[in-house]
């Protein structure tokens, strides 16, 4: 049976996510598993086998008209038996009764189980982003992450997507103004870059402009991680070469690169 998570649901997904990236590896579910079972921005969908929870999805409301789903975990001891399908299918009738139209999902290239069982639930591939992480030790050259400029920044492409956290969404220019508004956008000749403050990072969420606006902004971000006493700056950004050579410019590592999967919930 498949059900919304309780309280007392908790430690048997704790316990099954234990080991989900192998051995001595942390999986983020613990640190999450409370919100997402309060349900404050979507729900923890569970397949119940006799009363314990073996396997769970979170279907996070990202707009009004955007879903998206983290967390695919089932239990080492019951996969294959079809259980991350169902679990999708009543995420997606979920987000569906919440009038959300489309949903979507990250997952890790070389992931082939998962990328695997997103193809069987009949999502399409539709675009890419790669995770990049620096410590704020040693930062950069300091820009003058105060300066801003007279020159118009960039818009987002219609349907562009953003990373917020470990999810994305569409990018609008009401997101870029909300970003302004909080004090977590930087501005530089014709670019911006869209932060957001993390667990023990903060996020890049969004480089755009002239490549040399964006070489100039990667530094910047980190500052503002340094400034926020963050032990590290991450990005997950879609990009082209440009993008690439200012993060490695700014003392950024290359991560993993996640495929972006999407499907309408209709
Ligand atoms: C990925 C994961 C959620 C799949 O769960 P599952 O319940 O075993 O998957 P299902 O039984 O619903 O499989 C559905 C389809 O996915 C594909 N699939 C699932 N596991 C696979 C594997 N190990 N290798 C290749 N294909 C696989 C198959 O096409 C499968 O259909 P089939 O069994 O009829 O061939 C599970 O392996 C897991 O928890 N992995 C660790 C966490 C993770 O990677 N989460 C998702 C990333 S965010």
């Amino acid at each position: 049976m498949i059900r919304l998570a309780t309280a007392e649901d908790r430690a048997a997904i704790v316990e099954f996510c234990r080991a989900t990236w192998g051995p001595g590896t942390e999986d983020y579910i613990e640190r999450v598993i409370d919100r997402w079972i309060a349900g404050v921005d979507g729900a923890l969908a569970v397949v119940d086998l006799g009363g314990r929870a073996v396997a769970c999805c979170y279907v996070r409301f990202m707009s009004p008209r955007e879903a998206f789903l983290a967390g695919m975990r089932v239990d080492p001891a019951h996969r294959r038996a079809g259980f991350s399908l169902a679990l999708t299918e009543y995420c997606l009738r979920h987000a569906a009764s919440h009038r959300r139209s489309v949903a979507r999902t990250i997952i890790g290239w070389n992931n082939s189980p998962a990328l695997g069982a997103i193809a069987r639930a009949g999502f399409n591939r539709v675009g890419s982003m790669t995770l990049w992480e620096r410590s704020t030790e040693d930062p950069p050259a300091p820009p003058d992450v105060a300066a801003e400029s007279a020159q118009p920044s960039p818009h987002p492409s219609p349907g562009e997507l953003w990373a917020v956290g470990w999810a994305v969404r569409e990018l609008t220019d009401e997101d870029i103004r909300e970003r302004t508004e909080s004090g977590w956008a930087v501005r530089r000749d014709g670019g911006v870059a869209l932060l957001r403050p993390g667990e023990d990072h903060v996020w890049l969420g969004w480089l755009a402009g002239p490549a040399a606006a964006r070489a100039w902004l990667a530094r910047a971000a980190v500052r503002v991680a340094t400034n926020a006493g963050s032990p590290r700056c991450r990005a997950l950004l879609a990009g082209d070469a440009a993008t690439a050579q200012a993060l490695e410019a700014a003392g950024f590592t290359r991560g993993l690169e996640y495929l972006i999967y999407e499907r309408s919930t209709r």
